[in-house]
């Protein structure tokens, strides 16, 4: 018989009752130390009191209205964004996937409104994940996430992950963007050079492309800078964000600049949801404090510190693990033993880390880690490790 909840997932065999910061509790007690946020969600930890408080207060004002009105959160957290990044424009969604959904249909209006219709492909890479919509899976194109699920949405042209050779030679006169992670994460954390996005960047100019990233659990302050793509010293015209963004609370959002966003104008787009005043508020509080520079400072220092540590670990158990890879607190472990396996022998350290495509655990800790937090998670992979070995 089919369980009453969809059976789409394969769910550890935990069950957690309570947050706090980088920890987890299940009912009987047990506290995990958490180094996934919930896939990169939960950015300022669990429960952090400006996010519960933000959440409340407004909890006790007003839920919903919808985008009939004016909603002033959402006016804040579109200023916040625009001051701090590239974008000129934002609009709200309540995911990542749905942030796509906008950011294929934007690119493609673009075009349509400047008298080419006919660019309306997207090129993009093998190993990317850009949710489970329609759009989304076309767009990542792998057989697992397509398989069963045609006719595909056209569009979409895949490359091979680094291959900027083929890049130039994909380049039509159907193009209109070229849609990446700067760090994948789904395909195993593995960094898009910076000197690679300056060739995309490059690439987008020369041709009349729009460069789409997709930041959705690389940026809001997970590599260290508000959006990775700083790190290239480059802007999109288009980026996607969700995940950290709210910390927990479902929110997402699609920032572009004018000129790519020129095309959306009212009637074109629509959520009954998207940029909600619970969301927003809790948006704000996150903006507040990732987009402080001292934040950022104190998430690159732990990062450079567990990073060595993990260096060492690495060292330690050449048997189980083959390198350290990733960008701030967004790292992975690339295995040799079965990466399931190690995050199955973590669960009986009360340790959490996330699987991940290339045979990788990723770890994506709460921002707001603390160093003796560090300490344990390191701890806790070296016990984990040496179980793994002695299996
Ligand atoms: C890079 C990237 N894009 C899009 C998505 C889809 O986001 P959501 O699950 O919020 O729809 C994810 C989710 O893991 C992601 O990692």
């Amino acid at each position: 018989m089919i369980p009453s909840v969809l059976p789409t997932y394969n769910r550890a065999p935990l069950e957690f009752v309570k947050g706090e910061g980088a920890w987890l509790t299940t009912a009987d007690g047990r506290r995990f130390l958490d180094l996934g946020s919930g896939i990169a969600v939960n950015a300022l930890g669990h429960a952090h009191p400006a996010l519960v408080e933000a959440l409340t207060s407004q909890a006790q004002n007003l839920w919903h209205v919808s985008n009939l009105y004016h909603i002033p959160q959402q006016q804040a957290l579109a200023d916040k964004l625009v001051e701090h990044t590239f974008a000129d424009t934002v609009f709200f969604t309540n995911s990542g996937t749905e942030a796509c959904e906008l950011a294929v249909k934007m690119a493609r209006k673009y075009f349509y409104d400047k008298g080419q219709p006919e660019r309306v492909e997207i090129i993009t890479f093998d190993g990317s994940f850009h949710g489970r919509s329609s759009a989304g899976i076309a767009a990542a194109g792998s057989e697992k996430m397509t398989k069963g699920f045609g006719p595909l949405l056209p569009g979409f042209v895949h490359l091979t992950f680094g291959d900027l050779d083929g890049l130039t030679d994909a380049i039509t006169g159907t193009t209109a963007a070229i849609m990446i992670e700067p760090v994948q994460g789904e395909g195993g954390i593995r960094p898009v050079p910076d000197a690679e996005l300056k060739a995309l960047r490059q690439i987008c100019d020369e041709h009349g492309l729009l460069l789409i990233l997709d930041e959705v659990q690389c940026g809001v302050g997970r590599t260290g800078k508000l959006f990775a793509h700083e790190w290239a010293g480059i802007t999109p015209d288009i980026m996607m964000v969700a995940k950290g963004i709210g910390g927990g609370f479902p929110l997402g959002a699609v920032l572009a600049t004018e000129g790519a966003a020129s095309g959306m104008t009212a009637g074109t787009h629509g959520s009954t949801y998207g940029g909600n005043p619970l969301g927003c508020a809790v948006g704000c509080a996150v903006m507040d404090h990732v987009a402080d520079p001292d934040f950022l400072a104190d998430v690159n220092r732990k990062a450079g510190l567990l990073r060595q540590k993990l260096e060492g670990l690495v060292g330690n158990h050449p048997e189980v693990f083959e390198e350290v890879r990733g960008a701030g607190l967004m790292l992975g472990l690339k295995c040799k033993a079965v990466n399931s396996d190690v995050v199955s022998a973590g669960y009986e350290n009360e340790l959490i880390t996330v699987p991940a495509a290339d045979n990788v655990i990723r770890l994506l800790p709460p921002l707001t880690l603390t160093d003796e937090d560090i300490a344990e998670a390191v701890s806790r992979l070296e016990k984990t490790a040496a179980q793994v070995t002695a299996a």
